[in-house]
């Protein structure tokens, strides 16, 4: 008898978006995720064929022990730094991500933590729900004007030059980092390739898009927020790891940035009674960078077909660790 490649999911997607995909596999369901090797996971583990996860389902070492029979884990987001992409190689299990589809909704949510934050939207609204609008103010609720300040890009890839467009058609100077160093873009958008200590002293806004690595983790620090400017906002939609949570929760309470807008936070789910919600000066998302109908789906087709053709043994449509084809 033929038995069919069980595919181990760990969210249910709607079936609409699945459509025929996975026809033919035998799909089990863990929703608890892979938080550790537990239920489900731990049962079919070792006969799976292919994962189909998403960002915040660690996939370390440990649990890739138990998985001989893998071909492929396919993850439904961009970042892959909750996987051991490294282990995964050594093992030739191609891992599928999702660039690119999400570029411009995480660029949107960027410029709208970041106009919420600056023009006090959060504020503006609570008061006038609660009976603080007396009239029209000349001094009340100012916010920082967007035409001729500095926006500071920490990572000049996909989504932060997107951000960096956006920002240029609002009239701000650009300032990047990059590892590679990236003159087209630079004159493009008559932007500046500078270094951290540059970014951090002049950026009137700092929007953060760089990978979690062991180089970035925690990489906005207390020393970082000292170099930075009092009127300074921070976004972060990129992961919560690359800011220190302590020294970011110090910096807002003492004045020494302006305001930050989260998408991502260090812990994440950030529990409700964390110090962070209770500051002015700061608005958390949830995680919701991609979070528009059409991103969503085309992630999910994506990474329904990296998980097919992993199984399959075909080339992934988007392999984050593209050196496993390399005989
Ligand atoms: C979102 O954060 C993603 O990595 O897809």
């Amino acid at each position: 008898m033929n038995e069919r490649p069980i595919v181990l999911m760990t969210h249910p997607l709607p079936a609409e978006w699945i459509g025929n995909d996975l026809d033919g596999f035998e799909v089990i369901l863990e929703e608890g995720g892979a938080k550790g090797i537990q239920g489900k996971l731990q049962e079919y583990l070792p006969r799976a064929a292919g994962i189909l996860c998403l960002l915040d389902d660690p996939l370390p070492e440990s649990i890739l022990n138990s998985a001989q029979n893998l071909r492929v884990i396919s993850s439904m987001a961009v970042g892959v730094d909750n996987i051991d992409i490294a282990a995964c190689t050594r093992r030739g299990i191609p891992v599928g991500h999702t660039p690119g589809v999400l570029t411009d909704g995480t660029a949107d949510l960027t410029l709208a933590l970041l106009l919420s934050v600056s023009r006090l939207l959060t504020a503006a609204n609570n008061d006038a729900r609660e009976g603080r609008w007396a009239g029209w103010n000349p001094t009340g609720w100012l916010g920082a004007d967007f035409n001729g300040s500095t926006a500071g890009i920490l990572g000049m890839g996909k989504i932060g030059s997107a951000v960096a467009r956006r920002l240029a058609g609002f009239g701000c100077r650009i300032l990047f980092t990059n590892r590679s160093s990236k003159p087209e873009l630079a004159r493009e958008l008559n932007a500046e390739q500078v270094d951290l200590d540059t970014l951090l002293i002049e950026s009137d806004f700092l929007c953060l898009h760089i990978s979690l690595t062991d180089e970035t983790r925690g990489l906005i620090n207390g020393e970082a927020f000292q170099k930075m400017k009092s009127n300074a906002i921070l976004v972060n939609a990129a992961r919560g790891q690359v800011v220190d949570t302590k020294a970011l929760l110090d910096a807002l309470q003492t004045g020494q940035i302006r305001a930050a807008g989260l998408d991502v936070t260090d812990p994440e789910p950030l529990p409700p009674d964390h110090p962070l919600y209770q500051l002015d000066n700061c608005l958390i998302t949830p995680h919701i960078g991609s979070a528009t109908y059409g991103t969503r789906r085309r992630m999910a087709q994506i990474a329904l077909n990296n998980l097919r053709y992993g199984i399959l043994g075909k080339k992934l449509e988007h392999c984050a660790n593209p050196e496993v084809y390399i005989p």
